[in-house]
């Protein structure tokens, strides 16, 4: 099958298990990552456009989030659609380490990328939990969970592993910008990534100025 097929049939599968997601890791989430991606990617040399469209398209198709109990780990997943569209094993390697090293895993833990095609996909994921959109998933997660907007008497806390952050999140939405949304900017892999990163971060330090005005009545 040629790549241009293997993109599209990867978009209608990716479409099809998205389509009920929440608002922020529904289809619409993964289809701003590959567009950013393939931004971000035309500024960087030597990249295979293929892996980073894969590993855009896919990344989020089992997140540990939403299938936490199921019995096939996310690049088992990734691996057995790959598969199936015949991609040559060297791709799909490099797809499914894409998708691994991709998400976010605490505050002090440190990210590996195992390529520039991984850097791009992290860097283009992460400005998606940036700027207005950021703001607008983020609180859409937290609704999704149930979870209050602001607790002014919440600590926040700057995880040491992956265990401690999957297992004790921010209760409130307004400390997730802490513990997670407002550490992206410095993180980012490449400088394309790193320039759209700021503006987002510059306005979403402005947006929780807003809301801290507010919730104090002061504005
Ligand atoms: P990654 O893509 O690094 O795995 P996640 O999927 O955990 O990141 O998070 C993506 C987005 O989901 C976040 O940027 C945020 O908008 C939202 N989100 C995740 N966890 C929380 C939370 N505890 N509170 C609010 N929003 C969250
Ligand atoms: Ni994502």
């Amino acid at each position: 099958m040629d790549k241009e097929k293997i993109l599209k049939l990867t978009k209608i599968h990716t479409r099809k298990i998205l389509s009920n997601g929440e608002p922020g890791h529904d289809w619409w989430h993964t289809y701003r990552v590959w567009r950013t991606s393939l931004k971000i990617a035309k500024h960087e040399k030597g990249v295979d456009l293929f892996v980073v469209q894969l590993g855009a398209l896919l990344h989020d198709i089992a997140d540990w989030k939403f299938h936490k109990n199921e019995a096939k780990s996310e690049g088992a997943v990734i691996r057995d659609w790959l598969i199936k569209m015949d991609v040559e094993k060297g791709v799909t390697d490099k797809v499914c380490r894409i998708v691994e090293s991709v998400t976010f895993k605490g505050a002090e833990v440190k990210d590996k990328v195992s390529s520039k095609e991984a850097a791009i996909v992290q860097d283009a994921d992460r400005l998606d939990a940036l700027g207005a959109i950021g703001v607008a998933r983020a609180f859409g997660y937290g609704g999704y969970k149930n979870r209050p907007m602001y607790d002014s008497r919440e600590k926040i806390r700057y995880h040491k592993s992956f265990r401690s952050y999957k297992a004790a999140q921010s209760k409130s939405t307004v400390n997730h910008f802490y513990e997670k949304l407002l550490l992206l900017k410095a993180r980012m892999k490449t400088k394309e990534g790193r320039r759209l990163a700021a503006s987002r971060d510059t306005f979403m330090r402005l947006y929780l100025n807003q809301f801290f005005e507010e919730w104090r009545g002061k504005k």
